[in-house]
């Protein structure tokens, strides 16, 4: 069995548009941090910690936007991911 969890979060029934950041949670239907007994016991940690580093970054560039031709996503069945993610401060 190969389990490709690259199409995780992306389930159209589920994810109507899927390459858009929701920072509110998608409806909370998420399983970035997996669900039932194993579920992540850092997805709390992790959630503060992308809330403090994503208020910092916008602190420090408030226009911050994509550049054009952003994002490039690695070319994976397996792991959904990028390679490069150009942003433009100004
Ligand atoms: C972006 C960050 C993270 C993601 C996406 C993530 C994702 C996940 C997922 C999907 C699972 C469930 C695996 C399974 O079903 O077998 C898991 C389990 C786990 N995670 Fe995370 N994790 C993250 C950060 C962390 C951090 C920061 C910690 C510790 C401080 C942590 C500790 C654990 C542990 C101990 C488990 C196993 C729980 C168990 O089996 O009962 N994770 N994580």
């Amino acid at each position: 069995m190969v389990p490709l969890i690259g199409a995780a979060n992306r389930d159209p029934a589920r994810h109507p548009d899927p390459d858009r950041l929701d920072v509110a949670g998608r409806d909370g239907a998420s399983i970035s941090f997996g669900s039932g007994a194993h579920v992540c016991i850092g997805a709390l940690l992790t959630r503060i910690e992308a809330e403090i580093t994503f208020r910092q970054v916008l602190q420090r560039w408030p226009h911050l936007r994509l550049a054009d031709g952003s994002p490039q996503w690695a070319d994976n069945p397996a792991y959904r991911g990028l390679t490069a993610l150009d942003v433009v401060t100004g």
